[in-house]
């Protein structure tokens, strides 16, 4: 069987959890999309595991890991990773596929997005800093991008550098009037990025093919969510690659009819980081319960997630353009202790009710939520483990989710941990 895993909403749905539960029965987990901006949370017993390249599978020791060339890599932070997790006795070696045609994000695409937020001041989108946006503008511009591939050839690298970087350093300057960086700097740091991942790099879409000739399972581990989509979610205030489900097929090389299940992640409710309109937002004390009691703080930067009641309309419109076949909602133990909770179920615009999502910036930013209230539970429930023995309301909230997305939610998050989940 193979799966893919993609978030519905905003990102941080908790799709680490769900790809580590899931990898057990699987004999490889890729990464296809996104970068360093990416923070997946992986707990295993008392260890805490923020992943950011190396997929979720990889706290699992016979976890054969791909990242695909939909991947922009961060080589710092990857070999960071890597470093981390054989202190714990973990190893890559030998199950550790990186493609050789994905692009790597280098110390001018983060200087770059920084220097471009700050000049953006108010109206920055507020992303990451992880190089993300300026990185995959190298891709699609051709002319100034580094592949993994190209670390084989540093003479040729060498000369492309230099280019690259004069042409980089005339923009910064200009535009933001920045002290000049060093190709030599960035050749060198290259030299340690090829020396420790190059065991490591291949053809992923070849090696991905003859696994699934050899009837291996893979699970696709999507980053971010549906509606940080770069051509589909709530553009600008997006990521810079194709984080729905749609992302999958060009990520890898891989065509979308091979996966058996989609599996859209969401919250019980919603998160949003950065900017951008977030139509049923709690800027308020529901919303800072539900952050203290979520500790919805950011994986990769720390930022405090601005938090709502669960939009309908946005999960529908996740799950319609991922074709997504069933739900895993977690955090539904962070909803205790609230007399009522909301769920969104159709805007109105400019006195219009809506019920499909609206994904122009501007039009969703005027959406006024049309709630549905339904009636809280008390209990703590994160150490439930059957269906039947959650609070009645808890049972008749998800049961609404279901109603109103039109699919079932077949995993239940009641903690972060492996054990605190529901399987129905
Ligand atoms: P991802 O980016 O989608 O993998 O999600 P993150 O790891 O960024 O954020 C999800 C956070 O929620 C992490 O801290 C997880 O450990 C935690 N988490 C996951 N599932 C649950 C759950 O059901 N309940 C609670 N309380 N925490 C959860
Ligand atoms: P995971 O995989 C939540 C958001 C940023 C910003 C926008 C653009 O952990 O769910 P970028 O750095 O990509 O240019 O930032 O996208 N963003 C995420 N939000 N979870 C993520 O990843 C995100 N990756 C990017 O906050 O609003
Ligand atoms: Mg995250």
């Amino acid at each position: 069987m193979n799966c893919c895993v993609v978030g519905l909403q905003w990102g941080d749905e908790g799709k680490g959890k769900i790809v580590d539960i899931l990898a057990e029965h699987s004999d490889i987990v890729v990464r296809y999309n996104g970068g360093a901006n990416a923070g997946h949370t992986v707990v295993v017993g008392d260890s805490r595991f923020a992943l950011h390249l190396l997929p979720s599978g990889s706290v699992r020791p016979n976890i054969i890991c791909v990242i695909a060339n939909g991947v922009a890599v961060d080589p710092e932070t990857l070999i960071g990773e890597i470093e981390t997790l054989a202190q714990k006795d973990i190893t890559l070696n030998d199950r550790l596929f990186i493609s050789e045609n994905a692009h790597l994000v280098l110390d001018y695409h983060k200087m770059e997005d920084r220097l471009r937020e700050e000049s953006l001041g108010k109206n920055k989108l507020g992303t990451t800093v992880r190089g993300i946006g300026p990185c995959y503008a190298d891709k699609v511009g051709r002319s100034y991008a580094v592949r993994m591939g190209d670390l084989t050839d540093l003479d040729n690298l060498k000369v492309r550098l230099q280019t690259i970087v004069d042409y980089k350093n005339k923009i910064f300057s200009a535009l933001y009037n920045a002290e000049p960086i060093s190709a030599a700097k960035i050749l060198e740091k290259c030299k340690t990025y090829a020396e420790k991942l190059s065991p490591f790099t291949t053809d992923t879409t070849q090696f991905l093919h003859k696994s699934i000739a050899d009837g291996k399972s893979i699970l696709f581990e999507g980053a971010q969510g549906s509606l940080l989509d770069l051509d589909h979610g709530t553009f600008p205030f997006v990521t810079s690659s194709n984080s729905s489900s749609l992302g999958m097929p060009a990520g890898c090389g891989v065509p979308a009819k091979i996966v058996d299940k989609f599996i859209g992640v969401i919250k019980a409710y919603t998160t949003r980081v950065g900017a951008g309109p977030f139509p049923s937002e709690q800027d308020n004390d529901i919303g800072q319960y539900i952050r203290d009691k979520g500790n919805e703080y950011g994986t990769t930067t720390g930022r405090p997630r601005r938090c709502g009641w669960f939009d309908a309309v946005a999960v529908s419109y996740g799950i319609t353009i991922g074709a997504i076949d069933c739900i895993a909602l977690l955090h539904l133990d962070t909803l205790s202790g609230l007399k009522e909770v909301k769920i969104c179920k159709a805007y109105k615009i400019d006195g219009q009710e809506i019920a499909f999502f609206p994904t122009n910036a501007a039009k969703l930013s005027k959406a006024c939520p049309i709630y549905e209230t339904v009636p809280g539970w008390d209990e703590e429930i994160t150490e439930v483990s059957d269906f039947d023995d959650l609070p009645l309301n808890a049972q008749n909230y998800i049961c609404r989710v279901e109603e109103m997305t039109g699919k079932p939610v077949t995993i239940i998050g009641v903690g972060p941990k492996r054990n605190q989940t529901i399987f129905r």
